[in-house]
């Protein structure tokens, strides 16, 4: 009898322990208050990564961005205002960062079917896993419940998303002070399978380093001059930058990463075996790159009565 009961009391303690980790975050949620949340999400995103292929790139990058800066709360669709300095013109979002159009968008269609009842937080999630499936990826089960900030954090943006001089070693540090795994981060990057770096991100590496195939860096150097150019764009994943495949890796094994960030993960390091892994096993790949997007999309959301249901994803109710 007394066994019996500490065994229940157990199991009844690690019922507690997982759904704390699960950051109260549930794949049900809206399916009676929203039933047609997905199905309109994925009209919307199938629709603009129609019109422009890299805007399913941009719709993946705004998640992580959201997520590595206080959380996946929506924080970095809230515009400057008064009150609000907003993530926007943090250094590694201004004149980079895009989506934010097709993400209002999609907030007005869902508001018009389920008025005040899904998060901008939610709706960036949702957006993040159909472009992925949308340029040909692995699909996951997206958990809602993420509540929208009240504000922004700028001085946060410009601390915790790693830029692209990043070390091996700053990489997993800044990935681990989220909570997230080296492998997570290993594969998490894959996601520069697809989309675009401007000139200004990449151009020490294609000049000044020796971990690159020189024949490549001479390709990439004839759209990013030695100096000026800073916006010109290239594609991350040279071979197939509109395709969510292997590629990426297979590119790092060739010495054709575009940023130093992206080469650092094989460079005689102890990321390499994975990246290798990766480069020949795309079924491995995409079960690991599901995952990880589901990790990164429970970092530190905002439950209970935090935060909001924002009506204008860019600005607070
Ligand atoms: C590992 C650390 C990472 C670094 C240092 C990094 C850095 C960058 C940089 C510098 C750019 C180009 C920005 C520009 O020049 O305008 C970029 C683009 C991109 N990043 Fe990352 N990133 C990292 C991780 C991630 C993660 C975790 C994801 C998503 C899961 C992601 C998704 C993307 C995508 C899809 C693009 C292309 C966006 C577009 O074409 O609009 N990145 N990243
Ligand atoms: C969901 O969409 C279907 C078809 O697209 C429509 O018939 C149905 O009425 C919608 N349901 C709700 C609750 O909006
Ligand atoms: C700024 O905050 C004040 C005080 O909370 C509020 O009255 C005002 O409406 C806010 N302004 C904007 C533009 O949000
Ligand atoms: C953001 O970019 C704009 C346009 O290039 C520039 O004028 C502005 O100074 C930048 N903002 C910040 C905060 O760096
Ligand atoms: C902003 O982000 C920094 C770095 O993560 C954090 O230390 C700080 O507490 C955040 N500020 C607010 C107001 O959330
Ligand atoms: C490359 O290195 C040289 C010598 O250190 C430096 O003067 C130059 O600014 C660097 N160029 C780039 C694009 O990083
Ligand atoms: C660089 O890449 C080119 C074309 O992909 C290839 O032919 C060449 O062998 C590579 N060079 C080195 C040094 O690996
Ligand atoms: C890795 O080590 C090998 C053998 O020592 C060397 O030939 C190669 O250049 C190194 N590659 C990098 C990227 O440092």
């Amino acid at each position: 009898m007394m066994r019996a009961r500490c065994l229940l009391a157990r199991i009844a303690l690690i019922f507690l322990a997982l759904s704390e980790v699960e950051g109260q975050l549930s794949s049900t949620l809206y399916d009676t208050t929203c039933p047609n949340l997905s199905s309109t999400v994925q009209a919307a995103v199938n629709s603009a990564v129609a019109t422009e292929a890299r805007m399913g790139a941009s719709l993946v990058r705004l998640h992580f961005h959201d997520c590595f800066v206080n959380g996946c709360d929506g924080s970095i669709l809230l515009d400057d205002s008064t009150n609000i300095t907003g993530e926007k013109t943090a250094g590694p979002n201004n004149n980079s960062v895009r989506g934010y159009d097709v993400i209002d968008t999609i907030k007005s269609q869902v508001e018009g079917i389920c008025s005040g009842v899904v998060s901008c937080a939610d709706i960036v999630a949702l957006a993040a896993r159909d472009s992925v499936v949308a340029l040909g990826g692995p699909s996951w089960t997206v958990l809602f419940g993420r509540r929208d900030s009240l504000t922004a954090n700028q001085t946060g943006a410009n601390s915790d998303l790693p830029p692209p001089t990043s070390s091996l070693s700053n990489l997993i540090s800044r990935f681990s002070a989220k909570g997230l795994s080296t492998q997570d981060m290993i594969a998490l990057s894959g996601a520069h399978t697809i989309g675009q770096a401007r000139c200004t991100s990449f151009r020490t590496h294609i000049y000044n380093e020796t971990n690159i195939n020189s024949t490549y860096a001479t390709s990439v150097q004839a759209n990013c001059p030695f100096s000026g150019g800073d916006d010109n764009l290239s594609p991350l994943d040279v071979q197939t930058p509109t395709t969510f495949d292997i590629d990426y890796y297979t590119n790092l094994i060739n010495q054709q990463g575009l940023l130093h960030s992206d080469q650092e993960l094989f460079n005689n390091g102890s990321a390499d075996s994975q990246v290798t892994t990766y480069a020949n096993d795309q079924t491995t790949f995409f079960s690991d790159f599901a995952a990880a997007m589901v990790n990164m999309g429970n970092i530190s959301p905002l439950t209970g009565t935090s935060g909001e249901i924002r009506t204008n994803c860019r600005v607070p109710n």
